[in-house]
């Protein structure tokens, strides 16, 4: 049968499919509009989704929302997910045999919403979703199209709490991001222009 959002999720809150789900509080399954353009993809869960069962709600997350302000939108304007669901301990990288297990799930949630625009948040995402050897250094910022869909990579947003000098180049991605949300999501409503 095919997914709804609601079959979907409901499929993932009873996920078993590998060691995380013995950790977690919640499942995170996802946050914003069914209907958006554009997917921003994080890594996993940490410790304040885990708790509140919605992604990027920690400091990350509120770092996120201000890079969201900066280009005029806010989170019911986009789609928001993980590659992992479930928080990894000690906030490590997900193992690759967690990312196989949980990659399906993030699969049928691309088919549902049909972004136009993909954003990966970090190099877990980009080397997930772009290639496997994916350098978030040299290569964020820049365009890559598959199966109809662009998708770009930006540094983390923990990155850049860990490291601020890193934010004027995210903040020319995220130029480079709202020319193209112009470009091809006209539908799209940018509230602030550069
Ligand atoms: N970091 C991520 O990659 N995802 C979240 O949801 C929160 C922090």
């Amino acid at each position: 049968m095919a997914d709804t959002w609601e079959s979907l999720r409901a499929e993932c809150m009873q996920c078993q499919g590998c060691g995380l789900a013995g950790g977690r509080t919640h499942v995170v399954f996802g946050d914003g509009s069914q209907t958006a353009r554009v997917l921003f993809v994080g890594e996993g869960p940490g410790q304040n989704e885990d708790e509140q069962g919605v992604p990027f709600v920690g400091k990350a997350g509120q770092l996120l929302d201000d890079m969201l302000a900066m280009i005029g939108l806010d989170r019911t304007q986009v789609y928001i997910a993980n590659i992992v669901k479930c928080r990894p301990p000690q906030n490590r990288d997900p193992l690759n045999t967690e990312r196989e297990a949980c990659f399906p799930f993030l699969r049928r949630q691309m088919a549902l919403l049909q972004p136009k625009l993909l954003v990966c948040l970090g190099r877990i995402a980009a080397t997930e979703l772009i290639k496997p050897d994916f350098k978030i250094t040299r290569e964020h910022g820049q365009w890559f199209e598959r199966d109809g869909m662009l998708l770009m990579a930006m540094y983390h947003p923990a990155a850049l709490l860990r490291d601020p000098a890193k934010k004027p180049e995210t903040f020319e991605d995220l130029k480079s991001l709202q020319q193209k949300i112009r470009e091809v999501c006209p539908e799209t409503v940018l509230r602030r222009d550069w």
